[in-house]
């Protein structure tokens, strides 16, 4: 059993189904197996900034009903990088020291954070500098860590993705209309092309692979030629226009964000083809919810192997499903591979055999 370890665990980025599945495995592991200590540290590093640090104790019993539940009960942050944090008055000042002595304020021996590439890499920059024992579970719902081929959270994101395309296509025949459906995902395709492919989408707009208006409305010529009168198209949030950029949204405080390809895709479809189109932008209910079972399965298996890391003493290395088995890789290779949709990727090939238009090969 070795010595009693105090851990913490924290979730940072943005939310995703499965994150409290994987708090409840970390949980049952320590306290179960090894008879630790748990923390659960409030809102990614801002817990650690607080003084005194926010964090609970988290036990089996608080953490018993975690399995189905969404979102994060630690709460978590997409902002406030502690190397270049940003005061009220709009500068930065670099606050890392504060979090690493935060670290050490609640007697941690170790740390698990879940997160994606950017919070990995800030989390792992924070235990070089401060020697923390730091150990990784990916997550993210744009399932674009290369070195993981799932992470916590995508395979929710695809399933409430699919069941938006299934709803889709009745109201898309009721009306003869071409429906576009836009998911998340950041760079990568990921969720459009698997939502597309489960959710018999004719048209799927990735931004690994360019397109023209001209392909995209032929494709829908050649569905009304074959006696069906409507179309269902699935667009990644970072799929380009014909000129090449990023169509975008300016939210609260001047952030940009991505958003706004599907009424692009609409207003361009409907002025060339006289299709009526509709545009459904999915947004944060791909992240929200209850996670699917395979998410559940995958967070519960970090989990315990993330804790068993601890128990080695194998450091600085991150948690990844290959090949049907989770095996670790160290954080700094999980972060510095990217992985967008291959052009060659399975899954292309099968979306192009089944005739679905996926832009110009
Ligand atoms: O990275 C996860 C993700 O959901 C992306 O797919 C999306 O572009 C982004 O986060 C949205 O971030 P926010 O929650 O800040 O709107």
């Amino acid at each position: 059993m070795g010595q009693t370890k105090r851990i913490g665990i924290l979730t940072s980025g943005g939310d995703c189904a499965g994150l409290n599945a994987a708090i409840r495995a970390v949980t049952h592991r320590a306290i179960g197996t090894y008879g630790w200590e748990v923390i659960g540290i409030s809102r990614a590093t801002l817990g650690l900034l607080s003084r005194p640090p926010e964090a609970i104790p988290l036990t089996l019993a608080n953490t018993y009903p975690l399995l189905t539940a969404g979102g994060t009960i630690l709460g978590t942050t997409n902002k406030g990088n502690p190397f270049a944090f940003p005061s009220a008055e709009g500068e930065f000042s670099d606050r890392s020291d504060e979090i690493i002595q935060g670290y050490h304020q609640l007697g941690l021996d170790a740390m698990i954070g879940v997160g994606g590439d950017g919070s990995l890499a800030i989390l792992r920059r924070l235990a070089q500098q401060g020697n923390l024992n730091l150990v990784a579970i990916p997550k993210t719902i744009d399932n674009d860590l290369g070195s993981t081929e799932r992470s916590i959270g995508f395979d929710t994101a695809v399933n409430i993705a699919t069941e938006a395309l299934d709803r889709l296509h009745f109201t898309a025949a009721s009306h003869s209309r071409v429906m576009i459906l836009e998911v998340m995902g950041r760079d990568a395709g990921h969720i459009a092309l698997n939502a597309g492919i489960a959710g018999g989408a004719d048209i799927i707009l990735i931004p690994e692979i360019g397109y023209t208006i001209d392909g995209v409305c032929q494709a829908i010529s050649q569905i009304q030629a074959q006696g069906r009168n409507f179309a269902v198209v699935v667009v990644a949030e970072a799929v380009c226009d014909e000129g090449g950029c990023q169509v975008t949204q300016t939210h609260a405080q001047g952030q940009s964000r991505l958003g706004g390809i599907g009424q692009y895709l609409a207003d361009a479809i409907a002025q060339q083809s006289q299709a009526e189109t509709r545009v459904t932008v999915l947004g944060h209910v791909q992240r929200g919810g209850i996670p699917s079972p395979l998410d559940r399965v995958l967070a519960t298996a970090f989990g315990v192997t993330a804790v068993d890391l601890i128990a080695e003493g194998k450091y600085d290395h991150m948690v990844t499903w290959q090949k049907r088995q989770v095996v670790s890789v160290p954080i700094e290779d999980a972060i510095a591979q990217y992985r967008a949709v291959d052009p060659q990727d399975t899954l292309v090939k099968t979306a192009l055999g089944m005739g679905i238009y996926l832009g110009e090969q």
